[in-house]
């Protein structure tokens, strides 16, 4: 259960919070481009986004943005399979190479995501067939790209996404060809090949959904909670849990859910990150103050949930301004606004849900 406190400080206590953050964050905003850190020294949990290549390169505003709010950044698709690997013999290290220089020289640091995954697998792949096959493909993908970046990329979303709900199906290990081929050890092989390759590297599980009121994200954290239990009792590697944070807008937080959970999981031993952080903001009414205040509201009510059981590795963002958001590709609105997921607007404008970030990796107890 939340503490009286920590439930009364629900998302009623943002104003406060806001104000607090709208001075400081103001000040930095205004301040030289390459101020790196103004706003990092009172953090005692550090901000990350995800990046993308282009605008990394060819928009300053960006690459000043990030610079500015950023301790560590992730790329955004840069280590998937379908970037990674345009051909079976063929890896293309560009984006993750070029993120990882921009995040040393800023002195940040870069998370990997992600090595098994059912999604964002490119065409070839459909060739894989065959136990022996795939272990074989898993194997040499996890080796060359973990070996790549050992003591540099020192967090790994290891597994993404591996409890199902599609097709009405929730709770069950989620299709894949990992799955199809390897059965539910894919998870352990992938983990043990992780660790075998760097074992410093930190290994997490990445997980979304499991953060509202409802009977189906119930079920996820249930399943989620059991596989980790599973993991650990034979001894994988695993070392902590992503909560993505994709939070759907038009459920409210499910504190108490959300809350146990987390607890569960630090008892374990493991460590909590939010990793992708954005609210969807689809059905939310239009009026920007209205909309970016709901988006902050859901947020807080997140963080609180979460801050109340541990406080988190990180909160990372799915980006970090409203110009580049993957949100528009399932959740378009549907009177033609822009979606308003993150924390700056699309001129990089801080809005209320930087200044509940800010709050919650600046919170002191
Ligand atoms: C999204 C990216 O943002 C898009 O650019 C890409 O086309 C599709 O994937 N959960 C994840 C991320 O783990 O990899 C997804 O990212 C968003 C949902």
């Amino acid at each position: 259960m939340l503490t009286r406190r920590q439930a009364m400080l629900g998302s009623a206590g943002l104003i406060g919070a806001l104000a607090g953050g709208a001075l400081r964050a103001t000040h930095a905003h205004t301040a030289a481009p390459n101020a790196t850190s103004m706003l990092r020294p009172n953090r005692r949990v550090p901000y990350g986004a995800c990046v993308n290549l282009d605008p990394l390169e060819k928009e300053p505003e960006y690459r000043v943005a990030v610079e500015t709010y950023c301790q560590q950044v992730t790329p955004e698709y840069g280590l998937v399979w379908d970037y990674l690997r345009p051909a079976r013999n063929q890896f293309n290290f560009d984006f993750p190479d070029k993120a990882l220089a921009f995040a040393e020289a800023n002195e940040m640091t870069m998370r990997g995501h992600t090595l098994a995954w059912y999604g964002a697998m490119p065409s070839w792949t459909k060739e894989i067939s065959g136990t022996a096959e795939a272990e074989r493909e898993l194997a040499n993908h996890i080796e060359r790209v973990v070996s790549r970046y050992r003591g540099k990329i020192k967090t790994w979303h290891v597994v993404n996404e591996p409890i199902d709900d599609t097709r009405g199906v929730v709770g069950a290990l989620r299709p894949s060809i990992w799955l199809q081929y390897l059965g539910p050890k894919y998870i352990d092989k992938a983990f043990r090949l992780a660790h075998q390759v760097d074992p410093s590297a930190e290994l997490l599980i990445n997980e979304y959904d499991i953060e509202c009121v409802g009977e189906g994200f119930a079920v996820r954290r249930q399943a989620l909670l059991t596989l980790v239990r599973d993991l650990l009792a034979r001894g994988v590697p695993l070392h902590g849990v992503g909560l993505q944070g994709h939070i759907q807008g038009k459920y409210q937080i499910d504190d108490d859910g959300l809350y146990k959970f987390v607890s569960e999981i630090r008892s374990l031993g493991l460590s909590v990150h939010v990793t992708e952080l954005d609210v969807i903001d689809k059905d939310f009414p239009g009026p920007t103050v209205v909309r970016d205040a709901l988006v902050a509201a859901r947020a807080y009510d997140f963080l609180n949930a979460v801050f109340a059981a541990v406080r988190p590795s990180v909160i990372a963002t799915w980006g970090i301004t409203d110009r580049y958001t993957w949100m528009p590709m399932w959740n378009k609105r549907a009177d033609g606004l822009i979606n308003r997921p993150l924390p700056l607007d699309e001129h990089y404008q801080p809005k209320p849900l930087w200044f509940v970030i800010d709050y919650f990796c600046q919170k002191t107890a």
